[in-house]
This record gives C-alpha cells, structure tokens and sequence, in this order.
C-alpha cells in the first residue's frame, strides 16, 4: 500500500478526477463503480467510467472508456493512469491489453474509494507481461 499523500500534484490530480468520474459510473447491474482518468503525454487528462448494459457482455469498463475519448480527441500517448474503485482493483485483462496497445510501460494508481488516503502503484508491463502483438511495435502510432 501506498501513501497517497506522498504522492506529486501530478497524481492528487488525477486521484480526484477518477473519484468524481466514478460518480457518474453506469453500474445499475453490478453496482460496482470505477472511475479513470488517464493523463496523455500533453498533459490532458480524460475521464472514464463504467458503461453497463443490460445486455451483460456489452458492458464497457472505465479504463477502456477513457482510452477511446482519448483517442477519439488524437492522443495515443500516455504517462499516469488512476482507477478508483471498492478495494482498489486492478484493471481486468481485456483493459490490460487494450492499455498496452498504445505504451507498454504505464504507472497506474489503483485507489480503494471506500479509503482514498491508501493507493497501489504498479507499471502496466508487470501486470501483463507478455502482451499480445500483432504488428512490430511503432512508437507514436
Ligand atoms: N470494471 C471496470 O470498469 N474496470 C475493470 O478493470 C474491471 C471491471 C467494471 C465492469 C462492470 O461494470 C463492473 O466493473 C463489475 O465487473
């Protein structure tokens, strides 16, 4: 566990986006809520939260929504992302991968909501080692 008060203003930033982007979470299923906010290399942060469906399997996650308003808006570049959920979960395989489509190393801070002052720091490519490629990787693309 990690203090999250020992943490730069870059984070304290991003902690609060994710907790209010968790606000707004569509979770009537599951009730279960999770905010993103993810940080592009510009410096703009986008936000994300959980989209369920009636539906099940068409349910999208917070970190995948943040990822397609990113680049829907043109960054494909990344240096923080936080989650902030009940018990500070980690990102689900899919996310894992779909994180690693655009950088292999990503430092992500999960938040447990229910403590915001008590966070878990880890780096993307220790969380999925091994990540699928199709293609050679091409930095900026
Ligand atoms: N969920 C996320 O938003 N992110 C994850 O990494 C794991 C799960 C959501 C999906 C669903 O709405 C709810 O949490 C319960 O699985």
């Amino acid at each position: 566990m990690t203090d999250l008060a020992s943490l730069d203003g870059s984070w304290q930033e991003l902690i609060a986006i994710a907790l209010d982007a968790r606000q707004q979470a569509y979770a009537r299923y599951s009730n279960f809520l999770v905010g993103a906010a993810l940080r592009a290399a510009d410096g703009t942060i986008f936000r994300g939260c959980n989209v369920e469906n009636a539906s099940y399997g068409l349910t999208q996650c917070a970190e995948r929504t943040a990822v397609a308003s990113a680049v829907a808006a043109g960054a494909r570049q990344f240096t923080q992302l936080v989650i902030a959920a009940s018990g500070a979960v980690t990102p689900c395989g899919a996310c894992r991968q779909v994180l690693a489509e655009f950088c292999r190393e990503l430092p992500i801070l999960l938040v447990d909501a229910d403590q915001p002052q008590h966070g878990r720091l880890y780096q993307l490519s220790a969380l999925l080692p091994g990540c699928f490629e199709l293609l050679p990787d091409r930095p900026g693309h």
